[in-house]
């Protein structure tokens, strides 16, 4: 049988802004909505810890934030299974089987983690568990044998860890028990890593640069109205950059022809509307009024769902319980897997129960 297994997750240090939904969201719900795939989307308490062990109140309150971001965005628990990282028992049995797989050189060459280590001020006090995350993920990724994972650029070096191991384990145990995952990105590449409200390159909770599915249509507005555009563009009628430029990043990424045709029918296309600015002649506060409108209404839908499952919180509790034991049994199948493999299935092993008696 064809494997149509997805799992993605996403750590609860906050609630999921609109880099979250570009890069992976999305597409999880279009996947999940063909009908053609098995999807797990997996709430990551326990990669949230690895920097924030000292803070585990903060994770502990994102929990239910993201559970309704999630719902919010239309993931269906019929449809999807929700579960929380910590409860999966083999979540913290594989990599330890996994560790031993992997060189320190290998982990240290990761460009996730080394920009990760300087966004964080990281130096000698790293923690153990953070330098080693890319071996957690990878169980994330193989527990439950996905073969696709859909989310943004910064995480294919996550994921080519992740074949790694899985190539390593299967040679040396000589068996296919792990499936080698691929990423799935967006299909438009701005949206494989939006930058910050600040033209930073990522947004990021730590930069304070995001707008959040949860955020109001007043902030989200006001967001809107003070991002970064080209500071050479002072006066109206000087030429503009749009490279570079956040407002235009977000409509590289958000809008179409139909937003064109609603709100701003003066351009047929954001190419005709860019080759005016980049000319001279269209101020900031256009762009952004056009930007704001095309936000709004794909923001709308996503924050009155929410605030529909935020009356019944009861329920999203539940609907996590059900599925993190969902997601435990299905992973368990894999973890006896892996221990046959490696041999260490002493109890249930037949040759072993013999040799040791007789
Ligand atoms: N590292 C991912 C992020 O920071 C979150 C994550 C954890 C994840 N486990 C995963 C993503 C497994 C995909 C697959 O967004």
């Amino acid at each position: 049988m064809e494997n149509n297994i997805i799992l993605t997750g996403d750590r609860p240090t906050g609630p999921l802004h609109l880099g979250h939904y570009v890069g992976s969201l999305s597409n999880r719900v279009r996947l999940q909505n063909t009908g053609k795939y098995i999807p797990f989307v997996m709430i990551a308490d326990l990669q949230a810890l690895t920097d924030n062990a000292e803070n585990p109140a903060k994770i502990r309150q994102n929990i239910l934030e993201v559970a309704l971001d999630y719902l919010a965005a239309g993931l269906e628990p019929d449809k999807t299974t929700m579960f929380v990282q910590s409860h999966i028992t083999a979540l913290t049995e594989l990599p330890m089987y996994y560790a031993n797989l992997v060189t320190m050189s290998r982990l240290e060459r990761n460009p996730t983690i080394k920009n990760e280590i300087k966004l964080r001020g990281f130096e000698r006090n790293l923690p153990v568990g953070f330098m080693t995350y890319p071996i957690s993920q990878a169980a994330d990724i193989t527990a439950f044998r996905a073969k696709y994972v859909p989310v943004g650029d910064d995480q294919l070096p996550m994921l080519e860890q992740a074949r790694e191991i899985v190539s390593a384990f299967n040679r040396i145990y000589k068996c296919d028990v792990l499936v080698e995952p691929e990423a799935i990105l967006p299909d438009n590449s701005s949206c494989t890593r939006l930058v910050g409200t600040d033209g930073n390159a990522k947004m990021s909770k730590s930069l304070g640069n995001c707008i959040y599915l949860k955020d109001d249509e007043k902030t989200v507005k006001q967001k809107i109205m003070s991002m970064y555009t080209d500071p050479e563009h002072i006066n109206i009628n000087d030429p503009g950059h749009v490279d570079g430029n956040a407002v235009f990043a977000y409509l590289d990424a958000f809008s179409n022809k139909r937003h064109f045709e609603e709100y701003l029918p003066e351009y047929q296309s954001l190419d005709e509307m860019k080759k005016h600015y980049m000319r001279g002649g269209l101020g900031d506060m256009k762009c952004k009024k056009f930007l704001n409108n095309v936000m709004q209404e794909m923001l709308r839908p996503i924050r009155e769902r929410r605030e529909e499952y935020a009356k019944d919180k009861g329920e999203v509790l539940n609907m996590l319980k059900k599925g993190t034991d969902h997601a435990q049994e299905v992973s368990l199948e894999t973890l006896a897997l892996v221990r046959r493999a490696i041999g260490v299935d002493y109890f249930n092993d037949e040759d072993f129960i013999e040799e040791f008696t007789k």
